[in-house]
């Protein structure tokens, strides 16, 4: 059973945002099914864009960063972790500390490239232990497909670095799980499936598409959430 989770929230809002609302349940799932979880919310930490442009943690000094900040404490931390939960709203397609982040975890990658079923990859460190990467993201738009970008950047990413897309907790118009800043009862009953999905990816090793499914349902349907957007503007 995989234990160490880090989670990475990529959210300007932090643990205020949407994002943490289906992120911390799926996170306690995860820790009543026996796991320790750590969020790091990228928006506290000083995390510089990858300046060097040409690989210097592969040619220069493999598995070292040429800069020197908070991604330091990241990488260690990420060495332990076995499963790395993505967290992020969709921000055409991602916010930019949460890419900047992204694109500086490849100190954590050997720079041996492999062809495997058609596809260039390349492996995490031996002194890396993730083996399942996992999406958490929200939008406010009303269909779960206007996620699918930021979809396809996870699953690309695990790829890539061969190791399992264990599947992706999407919430489409999440600020619709609140009513006047509360909680509402869907809300409540998402967050509810959110902990389930957690707890059985610990447990069984999978999230079925069915309990997916049930945290990405409508909660209001398009026109009405349309108009709601659109009367702000009149
Ligand atoms: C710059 C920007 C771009 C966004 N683009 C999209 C988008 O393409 N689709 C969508 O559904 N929501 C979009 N949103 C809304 C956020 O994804 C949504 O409110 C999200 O739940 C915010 O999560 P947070 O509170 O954790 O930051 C965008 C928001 C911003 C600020």
């Amino acid at each position: 059973m995989l234990k160490k989770i880090v989670a990475i929230n990529g959210s300007p809002s932090a643990e205020k945002g949407n994002t943490e609302m289906l992120l911390a349940p799926f996170l306690r799932g995860m820790e009543n099914a026996g796991a320790e979880t750590e969020t790091l919310y990228v928006d506290k930490l000083n995390i510089k864009p990858c300046t060097c442009g040409r690989m210097y943690c592969w040619y220069n000094e493999p598995g070292k960063c040429c800069i020197s900040d908070d991604m330091n404490m990241v990488y260690s931390k990420l060495q332990q972790a076995e499963i790395l939960v993505l967290a992020t709203p969709v921000f055409i397609p991602l916010p930019g500390k949460m890419q900047d982040a992204i694109n500086r975890l490849c100190p954590l990658l050997t720079p041996f490239i492999e062809f495997y079923n058609g596809r260039t990859r390349i492996k995490f460190r031996n002194d890396v232990s993730i083996q399942k990467i996992v999406l958490v993201a929200t939008g406010d738009w009303w269909e779960k497909e206007n996620l699918e970008l930021v979809v396809h950047i996870a699953k690309e990413f695990a790829e890539k670095s061969a190791v399992e897309f264990s599947g992706a907790v999407l919430r489409p118009h999440a600020s619709r799980m609140k009513s006047q800043g509360v909680l509402s009862e869907a809300g409540l009953s998402i967050q509810t499936a959110t902990e389930k999905a957690g707890a059985d990816l610990i447990k069984t090793g999978f999230i079925s598409g069915e309990l997916l499914d049930e945290i990405s349902r409508p909660l209001i349907l398009e026109e009405d959430l349309r108009n709601r957007y659109n009367s702000f503007f009149k």
